[in-house]
């Protein structure tokens, strides 16, 4: 396949096993190339990785109540009163709501609900993809040159400047020596950062850049699952009932636990990404020294692959009626395979578990190390949702919204409202 800046090897599934742990890929070299990291910056860093990987998942237990508070905090702030029926933007209000509580976690109080900081955070993926689009259009030779003309690009260097200037008194504080430290992603990254890193221009980039994986890849997960919820409210009594026993059996205090005992909830999260994905393709690397496949096919240094993981996950193959949307469909699949004894792995239909046929948070040494943290803020989003809300589509007649699609990214269209409804 021929995109803009280069050619993508688009590999048959089989391969993937053989290339899971390989280490002459890399996702992170594969994202500077995609997003024009020579004029946009962005950076890809070990230690940002590491912060969520290892830090994050560390400590997600015990962010757990901070979390439920800003969410409830951020559903008040966000979602309507009115026990009349009430139109919502559905990705607006989520991005604002999951960027109030991934802001708390990400740069803490009193920060994460300042308005400017909010504001900047949420608009500075906009003006990054539409840099990289625009410079997308000028041939390489050309881009050293027009990277000054492009109000786009100026517009995400004032971002960074505003971010930057927030942030300071934080950086400020790490250097003069903090008392007790934060469970933050500034305080993680700070820490895994080498000395000469520890700079507020590189420090603020990280934080600012963290609003993508952080934020909007977890509000367009739950601006899908409205939609499904919204157009399928058959689902919403079940939904209820396994939400609120789950409270009552954790006296109102989620825990770890209680995330993975909601299972139908879970099953309707994974067949929502299954039909409407962040992307195109996964497992998109780039090869850092010259490989061959199994089969024989040899792949350059400087080649980028990827998984075609939209249409797997539509194969008749692995998905039984792949176009249908069936919300306990991963439930049914871990249930009949208990029953005949063929299920190995018990996690293996879960919303974070990857695989072959599941392959929309990565696969392998890479795949997304912000999994678990992303499945626990939209179940409780969507669960304190549809305990407290009822919902509909606005247009019902024009059906489900379709996702838009642009440069391989899939994204839930901005312009669709839901109607929601106080139920007590
Ligand atoms: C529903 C929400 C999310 C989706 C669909 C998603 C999806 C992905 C995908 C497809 C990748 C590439 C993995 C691969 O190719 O193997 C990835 C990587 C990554 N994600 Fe996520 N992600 C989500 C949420 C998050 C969150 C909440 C965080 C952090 C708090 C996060 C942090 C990262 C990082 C750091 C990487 C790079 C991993 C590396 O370079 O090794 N993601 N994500």
């Amino acid at each position: 396949m021929i995109t803009k800046d280069y050619p993508l090897f688009i590999i048959p599934q089989s391969m993937l096993p053989s290339l899971r742990m390989e280490k002459r890929i890399d996702f992170g070299s594969h994202v500077h190339d995609q997003h024009q990291s020579k004029y946009t910056g962005v950076v890809c860093s070990p230690n940002f990785v590491k912060s969520c990987l290892i830090d994050l998942n560390k400590h997600l237990g015990e962010l757990l109540p901070t979390i439920t508070e800003e969410m409830r905090y951020a559903l008040n702030r966000e979602l309507p009163s009115s026990k009349d029926w009430h139109p919502i933007p559905s990705f607006e209000t989520s991005l604002r709501i999951i960027g109030l509580v991934s802001g708390r976690v990400n740069v803490g109080l009193p920060l994460s609900r300042r308005d400017e900081w909010l504001d900047q955070y949420l608009q500075y993926p906009i003006h990054f993809f539409s840099s990289v689009a625009a410079l997308s259009k000028w041939p390489h030779f050309l881009r050293p040159i027009a990277q000054y003309w492009m109000p786009q690009l100026r517009e995400i260097h004032e971002i960074e400047g505003k971010v930057q200037e927030l942030l300071a008194p934080q950086f400020a504080e790490r250097r003069n020596g903090l008392k007790e430290k934060p469970n933050t992603l500034v305080q993680w990254v700070w820490d895994n950062s080498e000395e000469e890193m520890k700079t507020d221009d590189y420090q603020s980039k990280l934080q600012i850049l963290a609003t993508v994986p952080t934020i909007y890849t977890v509000a367009f997960g739950v601006a899908q699952c409205i939609f499904d919820l919204a157009t399928r409210p058959e689902y919403l009594p079940m939904l209820r009932e396994e939400y609120q026993s789950v409270l009552q059996a954790a006296n109102g205090n989620l825990t770890k636990d209680s995330f993975s005992k909601m299972v139908k909830l879970d099953s309707f999260m994974k067949e929502s990404q299954r039909l409407n994905p962040l992307t195109m393709v996964s497992f998109e690397r780039k090869v850092l020294e010259p490989l061959t496949l199994p089969d024989g096919t040899r792949l350059p240094a400087g080649a980028h692959l990827a998984a075609p993981s939209f249409h797997i996950a539509r194969d008749p193959e692995y998905f039984e009626d792949p176009n249908e949307f069936d919300g306990l469909r991963f439930l049914k699949l871990h249930r009949d395979q208990i029953s005949s004894g063929s299920l190995k792995d018990q996690s293996k239909h879960q919303y974070v578990s990857v695989d072959e046929t599941s392959l929309h948070f990565g696969y392998g040494r890479q795949a997304c190390p912000g999994r678990w943290y992303a499945a626990v803020e939209i179940k409780l989003l969507l669960g304190s949702l549809i305990m407290d809300y009822d919902l509909r589509l606005e247009d019902a007649k024009g059906g489900r919204p379709t996702s838009k699609v642009d440069n391989m990214f899939i994204y839930p269209d901005p312009t669709k409202m839901v109607a929601l409804r106080k139920r007590v």
